[in-house]
């Protein structure tokens, strides 16, 4: 299983590449990478088990967070009340178009490579497109908003060498457009 001790941190150069597109069928060593990156997600987020193993709990997890340069990503949302509103392993995914209006956390984001809190808000696309493939290969398109929105971009961010502060406005961190949706 994944384990905090396997997760990539900040200042490791494969957060800073661009992933490579992976071919179908996939190769059983990325099968099991998009298992074992859901497990971690559904770990977790088990009270009980984030406690006996020390997870940090993630709502994603793409694979250069675990050292692997391959453009996959798995998403596990819970709404406020805990119930997964959104769950799913994107294999390729490109954003194919995106809302001008953007979106933010209130609390800012986090991310499982990146240790030390970073304060600002991190605007994103409100409504999202997503082409991607399936572990299985299935074609897909989605159409995502808000909170789900924020965790896939944050996720295809990690494909393209992006981190989240990269999003940040240095200059006025808590700065936001004035129709921003801002999700508490
Ligand atoms: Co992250």
């Amino acid at each position: 299983m994944i384990l905090m001790k396997d997760i990539t941190r900040d200042g490791n150069p494969v957060l800073r590449q661009v992933a490579k597109d992976l071919t179908f069928p996939l190769d059983s060593e990325y099968q099991k990478l998009a298992t074992d990156m859901m497990a971690y997600l559904v770990n977790s987020q088990d009270p009980e088990i984030a406690k006996k193993h020390q997870l940090r709990a993630g709502v994603g997890l793409a694979a250069p967070q675990v050292g692997q340069s391959v453009s996959m990503a798995s998403l596990l949302v819970p709404d406020d009340q805990g119930n997964i509103i959104f769950k799913e392993t994107f294999v390729n995914p490109v954003v194919t178009s995106e809302s001008v209006r953007l979106t933010c956390l209130s609390e800012g984001e986090g991310c499982l490579s990146v240790d030390k809190v970073i304060d600002g808000y991190v605007p994103r696309p409100y409504k999202t497109t997503i082409q991607y493939h399936q572990v299985d290969g299935t074609e897909k398109t989605i159409r995502l908003k808000g909170y789900p929105a924020i965790v896939a971009s944050h996720e295809i961010d990690h494909l393209n060498g992006h981190l989240f502060y990269d999003r940040i406005n240095a200059a006025d961190p808590f700065k936001l457009a004035e129709d921003t949706v801002v999700i508490s």
